[in-house]
This record gives C-alpha cells, sequence and structure tokens, in this order.
C-alpha cells in the first residue's frame, strides 16, 4: 500500500501501492500459542482478482494448488497450529504463494475461545514480493514504556516469551540472504550478521535498541506479539508487516477511531531529527517515545519535517497509517467479526462518491477534517468481503473490527491506484493498433469484433494514456472513433456499429495538426499520427481510405466477490 511519483502508472512492474502480485512469502507469529493451543484458526484468504486463476500454497515442503478460481471469489487456507513461529532463531516455517494471476492475500490469526477476555485478534495484509525491499527501518520499541504510558502494568508473568517485541525476518527469495542488522546501544553501533537459506525466516527479540534490517536480497519483515499485555489482564496479539523505506511518506491524515480514547503515534524515521508536527505545532514524545496527538477525538493531518512511517498505537491495536501519497482508488476489504466497520477518508467535494461495490455510499455521516481537503466517516459493512472505492479521487480505507471492547484492523488492501468512473480497475484499458488498413466502417466492426472499440480521444488524459501506451514513431495515419455527421457536419465520437451516433454530443476536447481539420469534402472521418514527432495529432481522411484501426479495450472492474471453498492444509 504508497508514493509521490514511484508508481504513475499501473503498468509498470516493481513497486507499487497496490497490494496484488502473484508472489508472496509470509509466516504466522505465536498468538498466546502457550495458553490456548487448541482454540485457534490460522488462515491465509487469497482473493483472484481475474478469471481462472491458480494458486500454489508452499508449506512445510509440501504444495498444494487450489485451481480455477472466478475474479471476485476468496479461498481461505486453514493452516496447522504448527505452522506458528514460536520459537527465536531460524525456523522454515514460512509459507508462500504463487499464483497465475494476480491476487491479493490477507492473514487472520485468532487464538481464544469463551469469554472475550480471552480472545486475541489480528488481521495483516500479506505484500507481494513485489512490494518487499532489502532496507526496514524498525520502530524504536520500549515495551515496558509503552504499557506504561497507557495507564497498564506489565504481565504478571513477565517471561521472556511475553517481555519483548519480536521481529520476523524472512528471505523471500530462493538464495541465501546476507542480513544486518543494526543496533544502537548506548550510543555503540554494532552490527550482527545471519545467514538465511532460501525462503527461511529467523525470529529474533527487538527492542528499542534495533533500528535497522539492511540484506543482500528481498526479504519480509514481521513485527509482532503474542500478547501485548495492557490492562486488566487482557491482551492482543500484534502483527505489523513493516513497509520498506520506499514506502515512507511526509503528510498523513491521522484516523480517529471510534471507542479508543487514549491513543498515541509511534514514528520511524532514517534521521533523528525528523519532527511531526500538527498545524505547525510539534507533537511532543512521551518517555516511550511515543507522540501524543493533538486531538484524542477526532480524525487530524499531521505533517512530518522528512519521510516516515506512523503506526498508531492504542492498547491492543496497532495501525499503520496510509501517508497521502499512497492514498488510493480502490480497496478490498475482508472481515471477520460481527462489529466491522470501514473508516474512510475522501475528499469533502466529492466524499457522497464513496461508493461500497456497485452503489455509492449514502448513509455515511462525514466530519470534516480541519484544515485539509479531507472528511472522514465510518461505513458499517454488512458483507464479509467487499470493496470501497472512487470513481475520481483517491482515498484511504482501514478496517476496524471489534470483539468485546477490543478494536482490531488496519488498512484495507488496496488493489488499484488510479480512479476510474467505471469502477474497481483489476486490468488498465489498453490502446493498440491493429494490423489490417480497413476502411473506417470496417475498423469500426474489427474493433467490435476483438471484444474492444475504436478508440474515442475524448479527454487530454485519454490522450496521453494512448501516447503513452502505443509511443510509436511510424510515418503514418491511423482511424479512431472520430466522425462528422453527414447532415449537420459537426465532428462526433462513436465507439462502436452499435451504438447510436450522438452528432449532439459536442466533442470538448480536440488534438487537430495544424490546418485542420479540412472540409468536409475531403474527409467525413479522422485518423490519428502514429509518429510521436508528430505529438499524435488528428487529421480528417475519407472513409474510405484503408488505415490501420486504433482499437481500446477498456478496463476490467471487480463487480462481485464471493466465498470460495476452504482449504485445509497439513
Ligand atoms: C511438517 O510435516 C511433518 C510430517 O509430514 C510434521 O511432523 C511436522 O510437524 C510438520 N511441521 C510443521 C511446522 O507443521
Ligand atoms: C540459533 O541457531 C544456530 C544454528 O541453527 C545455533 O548455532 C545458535 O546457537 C542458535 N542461537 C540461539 C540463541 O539459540
Ligand atoms: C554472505 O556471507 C557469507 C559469509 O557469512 C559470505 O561468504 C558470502 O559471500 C556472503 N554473500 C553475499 C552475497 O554477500
Ligand atoms: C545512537 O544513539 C545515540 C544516543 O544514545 C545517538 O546520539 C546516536 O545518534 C545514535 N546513532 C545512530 C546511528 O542512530
Ligand atoms: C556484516 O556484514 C557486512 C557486509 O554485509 C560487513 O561490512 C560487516 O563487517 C559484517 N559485520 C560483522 C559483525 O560481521
Ligand atoms: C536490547 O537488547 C540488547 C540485547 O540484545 C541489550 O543489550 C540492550 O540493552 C537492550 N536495549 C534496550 C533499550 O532495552
Ligand atoms: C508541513 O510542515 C512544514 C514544516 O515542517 C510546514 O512548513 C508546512 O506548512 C506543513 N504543511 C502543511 C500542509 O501543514
Ligand atoms: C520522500 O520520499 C520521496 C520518494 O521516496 C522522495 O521523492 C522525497 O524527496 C522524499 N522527501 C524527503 C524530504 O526526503
Ligand atoms: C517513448 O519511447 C522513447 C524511446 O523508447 C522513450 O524515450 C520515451 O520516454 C517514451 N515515451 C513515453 C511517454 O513512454
Ligand atoms: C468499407 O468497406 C466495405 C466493404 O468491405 C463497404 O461495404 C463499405 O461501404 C466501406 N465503407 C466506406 C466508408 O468506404
Amino acid at each position: 500500500m504508497f508514493l509521490i511519483l514511484l508508481i504513475a502508472s499501473t503498468f509498470t512492474q516493481g513497486l507499487t501501492i497496490v497490494s496484488h502480485g502473484n508472489s508472496f512469502i509470509t509466516a504466522f507469529p505465536e498468538n498466546l500459542a502457550y495458553f490456548y493451543p487448541f482454540t485457534s484458526s490460522i488462515i491465509l484468504t487469497v482473493t483472484a482478482l481475474h478469471e481462472d486463476t491458480s494458486f500454489t500454497v508452499y508449506f512445510n515442503n509440501t504444495q498444494r494448488t487450489i485451481p480455477n478460481l472466478q475474479r471476485g471469489a476468496t479461498t481461505k487456507v486453514m493452516f496447522p497450529k504448527t505452522a506458528e513461529v514460536h520459537q527465536l532463531n531460524f525456523s522454515t516455517n514460512s509459507i508462500r504463494i504463487t499464483s497465475t494471476k494476480n491476487v491479493v492475500v490477507q492473514s487472520f490469526s485468532q487464538t481464544g475461545t469463551g469469554t472475550i477476555l480471552e480472545k486475541s485478534v489480528q488481521t495483516s495484509v500479506v505484500q507481494p514480493i513485489t512490494n518487499l525491499g532489502t532496507d526496514y527501518l524498525i520502530p524504536p520499541l520500549k515495551q515496558l514504556d509503552l504499557i506504561q504510558t497507557f495507564g497498564g502494568s506489565p504481565a504478571p508473568f513477565s517471561s521472556q516469551r511475553y517481555s519483548s517485541f519480536k521481529l520476523i525476518i524472512i528471505n523471500a527469495e530462493d538464495t541465501e540472504n546476507n542480513i544486518t542488522i543494526v543496533k544502537n546501544i548506548s550510543g555503540s553501533v554494532q552490527e550482527e550478521n545471519f545467514t538465511i537459506p532460501s525462503y527461511q525466516l529467523i525470529q529474533l527479540q527487538a527492542n528499542a535498541s534495533l533500528f535497522k534490517v539492511k540484506s543482500n536480497h528481498k526479504v519480509a519483515v514481521i513485527l509482532t506479539h503474542p500478547c501485548l499485555e495492557m490492562t486488566a489482564c487482557k491482551c492482543n496479539m500484534i502483527v505489523n508487516q513493516i513497509l520498506p523505506t520506499e514506502f515512507h511518506g511526509q503528510n498523513f491524515v491521522v484516523p480517529y477511531i471510534p471507542g479508543i480514547t487514549q491513543s498515541r503515534l509511534l514514528m520511524t524515521s532514517n534521521e533523528r531529527s525528523t519532527s511531526l508536527s500538527h498545524s505547525n505545532v510539534q507533537l511532543q514524545p512521551s518517555s516511550s517515545g511515543l507522540l501524543s496527538l493533538s486531538f484524542q477525538t477526532k480524525s487530524q493531518y499531521v505533517n512530518a519535517s522528512g519521510n516516515v512511517s506512523l503506526k498508531l498505537i492504542s492498547p491492543g491495536l496497532f495501525v499503520e497509517v496510509i501517508p497521502e501519497n499512497m492514498f488510493a482508488a480502490c480497496y478490498l476489504l475482508q472481515v471477520y467479526s460481527d462489529v466491522k466497520n470501514a473508516l474512510v477518508i475522501a475528499e469533502t467535494g466529492s466524499k457522497t462518491n464513496v461508493h461500497n461495490q456497485n452503489s455509492p455510499v449514502t448513509n455515511a455521516a462525514w466530519t470534516e477534517i480541519t484544515g485539509t481537503k479531507y472528511s472522514s466517516a465510518i461505513i458499517p459493512l454488512t458483507e464479509q468481503y467487499t470493496f470501497i472505492w472512487h470513481p475520481s479521487s483517491k482515498i484511504a480505507v482501514y478496517i476496524l473490527e471489534n470483539i468485546g471492547t477490543t478494536v482490531y484492523g488496519g488498512p484495507a488492501i488496496p488493489i488499484n491506484d488510479q480512479p476510474d468512473e467505471l469502477g474497481c480497475v483489476v486490468i488498465p484499458g489498453q490502446f493498440e493498433v491493429k494490423n489490417e488498413p480497413l476502411n473506417w466502417t470496417e475498423s469500426l466492426a474489427h474493433c467490435t469484433s476483438l471484444q474492444s472499440q475504436l478508440a474515442c480521444l475524448t479527454k487530454e488524459d485519454i490522450q496521453m494514456e494512448l501516447a503513452n501506451m502505443i509511443n510509436t514513431t511510424e510515418d503514418e495515419e491511423a482511424w479512431i472513433g472520430l466522425r462528422r455527421s453527414l447532415m449537420t457536419t459537426d465532428w462526433y465520437w462513436q465507439r462502436t456499429p452499435s451504438t447510436t451516433p450522438l452528432p449532439s454530443s459536442s466533442v470538448d476536447y480536440i488534438h487537430w495538426a495544424d490546418g485542420q481539420p479540412l472540409d468536409k469534402s475531403k474527409g467525413l472521418c479522422a485518423s490519428l499520427s502514429l509518429d510521436r514527432e508528430d505529438a499524435f495529432k488528428w487529421k480528417s481522411a475519407k472513409c474510405c481510405e484503408k488505415k490501420r484501426p486504433v482499437c481500446y479495450k477498456p478496463p476490467t472492474v471487480l463487480t462481485a466477490l464471493t466465498s470460495g471453498v476452504t482449504q485445509n492444509i497439513s
């Protein structure tokens, strides 16, 4: 889930703000296993974004392939309790997933039955390997101070097992990986090196001294605590996949989470001098290093002097705050408990255009966030699987669930970064110049026969997209869907033969070459230059001329989500 311009386009490979991919690696941290060994579930959910997707799960030297998923189908993969990483040091308990087409993966751990006090639940988005890195900054965690900051007291069973956060470092590649962890112990910087075999992992104790992880090859880094003791014998598991430094940001809308009365910010940055401000007032750290928020009961905008990662911390809750430059257009949400909400941050001017699946959200109570162009709202969720999107601007979406009085959750899964009025895009629209020279009418029919349309460049954005996508230098013209009415001589766009021509619809955006269009006797159709030196400008032409058509395949959007079968891995 993230950046100013690292990824302007969904077509680029590599790091993206979206969390789908075809290769994933993760591990299940220990969740109170010691006390409740028999009442747990540990699950990975895999949601297919494309038709006919298969995926394979690799665990404990076995592999299982789940074939033929439909777009939007979610498969629950259940793992045995033994999959949990419950000891320090090296382990082979990593889980890998590869798929034939892009999927998203979320992990879910729950332990405890009976009284809700014993329950501990966490969900976490599993990042695709494309979003992993080799440099990670570890947040400074002082467990005792942290508990005391929130008025709690340390666990009565202060065994080493529960006295610190742990860090799981997973080698994401099929090769030996040299890892260096960097500690600053009382001002002296020390390094420790480990070599992790292919796809294996190491679990370490983390404290405020351990501040950096570096590696030769990509690693996944998970920060975890099996039972963060807070108050009244209540604890909750923490799972937080740390994102590489490329995902840091400077501006954040810190969400207000209803029901949470004390929350603070944990900031991680490369520079010790980095500060965080709200309305130009610097936020001050407590002894635990946590920063105090200006308001406890409303969402607020904060601004760092450099790139940082921010986590919102409250007893039992550990939420990654989505930087503004990583807001996205569409998010997938998977929920598990009965009390489930989405917290959405959207631009105030277009907030009523936030959609939940196929309809605009109409019943949300929006609150403006002071000093920003944003508003936030809590949207109750009724479905276990849903997607929330915006047709024209980027938004941030968090999932919040309750068990008893404990709130858990975090960012939803971003699946598309660029807004599109058609919906939640999983395959972007594609322009393609076909090979056969045809007349204009035949071109229209030809594109249609390919489940495509003759290209209609109705906005500058679309013209730019075409220019970027085809980027040719051919000294040639190609047909687009622009023509003029025989009667009125007005220009209009026509995509397909079946569409009723709309000569009344005005052509607002134009990109004619100099001196174009010629008068109607010299041509009723329009073509586009295939030469980028000519800026892909348009010319009028006779419709009977043979030119190659520029076809446009509209984007594929998510329409429905379904629950697939549950698979047990033993
Ligand atoms: C891996 O499988 C073996 C037997 O096939 C089993 O004894 C062992 O407990 C499994 N390990 C884990 C971590 O589940
Ligand atoms: C970790 O494992 C390695 C080898 O597997 C062993 O040499 C080392 O002593 C272990 N360290 C601890 C702290 O258990
Ligand atoms: C990893 O470290 C080992 C020594 O621990 C060294 O022999 C090897 O060359 C290193 N590999 C890389 C890729 O740096
Ligand atoms: C290590 O910690 C000391 C304070 O204890 C600080 O002055 C120094 O800048 C730190 N070094 C690094 C590399 O973070
Ligand atoms: C750890 O590895 C790095 C290179 O990856 C090397 O520069 C450093 O000296 C090593 N540190 C120790 C303590 O071996
Ligand atoms: C963190 O743990 C190391 C041992 O790994 C210890 O030397 C150091 O003092 C601890 N730091 C803090 C801040 O507790
Ligand atoms: C962000 O912080 C800087 C100072 O670090 C300040 O100059 C700037 O106005 C702030 N921007 C906003 C939008 O608050
Ligand atoms: C923050 O990161 C972005 C992209 O990673 C970079 O372009 C920008 O210059 C960074 N800002 C600062 C203040 O370092
Ligand atoms: C088009 O291709 C040229 C040469 O391959 C490249 O330099 C240019 O950046 C490309 N333009 C776009 C918009 O992709
Ligand atoms: C295009 O060619 C078809 C025959 O292939 C013909 O019927 C049609 O009239 C032609 N259209 C134009 C505008 O020339």
